[in-house]
């Protein structure tokens, strides 16, 4: 789910504001940042915090087959506000988003990184180099639980090929493997097609919730380290 009311900074940000990070700042998605010093059972709740480390930064690269999801640059602004301008991407939303409340939700983003060690990412097609959407991780305060929640949107031509699934496959076993336990995703109930990539990364229709005024269904995944469902990457 992304935010697009007013699409300012301060309305967007849901995460603590004095957050700090502990060590181990890491990126990529290498052997050791999978394997190595998991914190104990850091989110192995859904109520628990999340871990202290950087989890989604900036450096942030994971690769998969046909994609790389990196952390974004205000570079990306052009690319991405295509995707947020489209009224077919935005059709759940309020309104589909301007530049500038593009650029907004970017620099958000970007401050995301360092203050929540999370955020969304850009994902590149890797045959063109091209922004064709985003995918990360986002914490949020829901009923009372903070939650990091995976989200993913495309550009309009790229539906139907798989990405999503495949790039929120490897967002997943990024994270897991560098510690999270628990992710959450909130889908509109006929927001059907993003509702068939959470199934099948193996998350749960857990319950209906309210969060920010609407009803979602909120899509559960536990996992140790996520078998990555397509093309075995990641
Ligand atoms: C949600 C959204 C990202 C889903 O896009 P999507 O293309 O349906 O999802 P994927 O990229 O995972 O592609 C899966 C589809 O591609 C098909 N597909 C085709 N080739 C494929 C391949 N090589 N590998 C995997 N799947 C493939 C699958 O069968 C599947 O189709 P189906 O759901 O009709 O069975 C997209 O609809 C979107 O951006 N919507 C607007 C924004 C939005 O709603 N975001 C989510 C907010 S909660």
């Amino acid at each position: 789910m992304k935010d697009t009311a007013s699409a300012s900074p301060e309305s967007l940000h849901t995460g603590p504001r004095n957050r700090r990070q502990g060590g181990g700042l890491r990126s990529g998605c290498d052997d050791e940042s999978r394997g190595g010093a998991i914190d104990s059972d850091p989110c192995g709740a859904l109520s628990a915090e999340p871990p202290a480390r950087a989890i989604l930064t900036a450096r942030s690269r994971i690769e998969t087959g046909r994609l790389i999801v990196r952390g974004f640059t205000m570079g990306d602004l052009d690319e991405i506000a295509q995707v947020f301008g489209d009224p077919q991407v935005m059709w759940t939303k309020p309104d589909t988003m301007t530049r500038e409340q593009t650029g907004a939700w970017l620099e958000d983003a970007l401050r995301r990184y360092s203050s929540d060690g999370m955020g969304e990412c850009a994902v590149v097609l890797r045959s063109t180099g091209r922004v064709i959407g985003d995918c990360g991780l986002v914490l949020r305060e829901i009923e009372s639980e903070r939650l990091p929640e995976l989200n993913w949107d495309l550009r309009r031509d790229m539906w139907g090929n798989g990405y999503a699934t495949e790039a929120a496959s490897g967002v997943l076993a990024h994270s897991a493997g560098l510690g999270l336990r628990s992710f959450c995703a909130l889908i509109k109930k006929q927001n059907e097609r993003s509702g068939r990539v959470a199934a099948r990364l193996g998350m749960k229709l857990e319950r209906r919730v309210e969060w920010e005024g609407g009803t979602w269904d909120m899509w559960v995944i536990r996992c140790d380290r996520p078998r990555s469902v397509v093309h075995g990457e990641a």
